[in-house]
């Protein structure tokens, strides 16, 4: 990074710093001995009583996984807009024990109604509403399993323990706050089609208002079930039929083994290397990790400290160019389609991709094979926790779009994702995000939609961050923009709170956080021939931990555009 614009992030994430966490543990910091434990636990996520959730599990004697079921269900419970146990998600999980690092795949999975025609309208066009409203646009959930599959397999503490805050908070209540009801009165006509989402959000008579209590009763109940009987408590039994019920009700189609046959993956993680960083990541069926490795190996071509504002960001914005057209063309869930990982994932082809990189000019997008797309909101969630043990969570979750298919199953309380937006619905046709697939990514029975959701651990000899966000297409770069700012030494808070861009290769154009590029660089990328949208609304929602492990300093960084989100960092080891 170019010390003048090194200067102006510091000007611009210093404000923010104040609302992460740290904890020095200065008794020896001199030594500069390499630590092989945190000195405590550390907890970043979207919600302030999620990550309390999960500190309070970890003062009962809980470890990370642990803390992760409860910030997981707590924030399915306090953030219905962006996740929840009618979603799916991502957990990259670091056990300390046996040193090993293990994706958790928990992503949801497309019914057998759902047949490329069955998205199409007479016209042959994409029929938006099917895709994003109601029970055609909902996967069949994996969060719940995910649970399950965490307690049963890295916890400590039983599901009734760990899921406790999060059904006293779907009892009892929390206040809500502008971004629900923000995003409920953009998503309110869809919403209101629902008689079950209607119990919920218009228990009152009128839409939720902040500063008023949420309560969710039939959620408490429903994730009660979980915690008493697993797996079963949610994919059989009542709480399936009234999820059946539901989508038959609205005119959708779904069969019990959809649900009975639900399973989580453990994949291997996707590892590569940039500079002294080893990367731990999301493999397919995401496209996080591919385009992070690509556009980080593209990137290790230059020494981007020494290259000046305009010529740093060509340079970032042309490996997300190409990485996001292979996300295109190439990625899909491995279960079902060949992804072409050994080349993707080369330094050879990361070598050749850089050599199409004009120095001094844009290659226009449409000039790379292929083909094109626009954009939407953002929602979905991540949390970031590492332990005294040094065991390590970085999970993202979701159920899509503002308050997912805007349909919740009457009795249960549960919010269905649209996560079929994910899919190619049509080949060709741009999603809700303005990213578009090809036959990788077509819709099939049982097949995973591609994700760009790229939960993370990074790690250099002396640190350790554990990474991810939210920002549908935009996940990607914004992780990538997260990892340089910790390569360029910054703090965790001040990461979460760096500026942001992004280019997806269709548009042709960069989108940028205003202050992300300032006004000279601006002009300068424009003359290469970029098109540099620079003053953008802010988007996403980063939180991330780290831990040095000289210093024995644990931090936490929420990303301050989320008023609601919290850090906390415990420094000593509990109980
Ligand atoms: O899995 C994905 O890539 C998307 N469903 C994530 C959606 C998201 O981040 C929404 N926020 N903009």
């Amino acid at each position: 990074m170019s010390k003048p614009l090194r200067a102006l992030l510091l000007a611009l994430v210093l404000p923010f710093a104040a609302a992460g966490a740290s904890a020095a543990q200065a008794s020896d910091t001199s030594s500069a001995q390499i630590r092989t434990h945190p000195p405590g636990t550390a907890i970043a996520s979207g919600h302030a009583l999620a990550t309390k959730a999960g500190m309070d599990i970890i003062r009962a004697g809980g470890n990370a996984f642990d803390a992760a079921v409860a910030v997981s269900a707590t924030l399915s419970v306090v953030e219905p807009i962006s996740s929840g146990i009618g979603g799916g998600g991502f957990f990259l999980l670091h056990d300390a024990k046996t040193g090993k690092d293990i994706f958790v795949d928990a992503r949801e999975t497309a019914p057998a109604s759902a047949t490329p025609a069955a998205y199409l309208d007479e016209k042959g066009e994409l029929n938006r509403d099917r895709a994003t409203n109601g029970p055609w646009s909902a996967g069949i959930p994996g969060l719940p399993a995910a649970l399950v599959h965490l307690a049963q397999n890295y916890g400590r503490l039983p599901l009734k323990t760990t899921l406790a805050p999060a059904i006293r908070l779907a009892r009892e209540g929390f206040e809500i706050y502008p971004r629900l009801e923000r995003g409920y009165a953009s998503r309110r006509a869809v919403m209101e089609r629902y008689r079950g989402t209607r119990a919920v959000f218009l228990a009152d008579g009128t839409p939720p208002m902040t500063g008023e209590i949420l309560r969710q009763p039939e959620l408490a109940r429903t994730i009660e079930l979980i915690a008493e009987k697993g797996f079963d408590g949610f994919y059989r039994g009542e709480t399936a039929k009234k999820l059946l019920a539901a989508v038959k009700e609205e005119g959708g189609k779904w069969r019990i083994d959809e649900l009975t046959g639900y399973q989580v993956k453990e994949r291997e993680p996707l590892r590569f290397r940039y500079r002294d960083w080893d990367i731990t990541t999301a493999p397919p069926p995401s496209s996080g990790g591919v385009a992070l490795a690509e556009m980080l190996q593209i990137l290790e071509g230059w020494d981007l400290s020494k290259l000046d504002e305009a010529h740093r960001h060509h340079v970032i914005v042309e490996a997300m160019r190409r990485a996001y057209r292979d996300r295109t063309i190439y990625l899909g869930d491995p279960d079902f389609v060949k992804v072409p990982m050994r080349r993707l994932m080369s330094l050879d082809y990361a070598a050749g991709l850089r050599a199409t990189i004009h120095p001094e000019k844009a290659t226009p997008s449409e000039l790379l094979p292929g083909v094109p797309a626009p954009l939407e909101d953002d929602e979905t969630t991540h949390y970031s926790i590492i332990d005294a043990d040094g065991n390590r969570v970085s999970a993202t979750q979701t159920v899509n779009l503002l308050y997912g298919s805007g349909l919740v199953a009457p009795g249960t309380g549960v919010l269905l994702n649209n996560e079929m937006d994910d899919f190619a619905l049509r080949p060709g046709t741009p999603n809700a995000f303005g990213v578009m697939g090809f036959a990788a990514n077509a819709p099939e029975a049982g097949k995973r939609m591609l994700s760009s959701m790229t939960p993370s651990f990074i790690e250099s000899k002396d640190r350790i961050a554990v990474l991810g966000a939210p920002g549908g297409s935009r996940i990607i770069t914004e992780v990538l923009v997260g990892i340089l700012g910790y390569d360029e030494g910054l703090n965790a808070q001040q990461v979460a709170a760096l500026p942001r861009f992004h280019h997806q290769w269709m548009p042709d154009a960069i989108s940028a956080e205003k202050g992300a590029i300032g006004p000279a660089a601006v002009s300068a990328l424009e003359a290469m021939g970029h098109t540099v949208n620079a003053a953008e609304s802010p988007w996403g929602n980063l939180q991330t931990v780290s831990w040095n492990k000289r210093t024995n300093t644990l931090e936490g960084g929420t990303d301050p555009r989320n008023p609601v989100g919290s850090a906390e960092v415990v420094d000593s080891r509990i109980p």
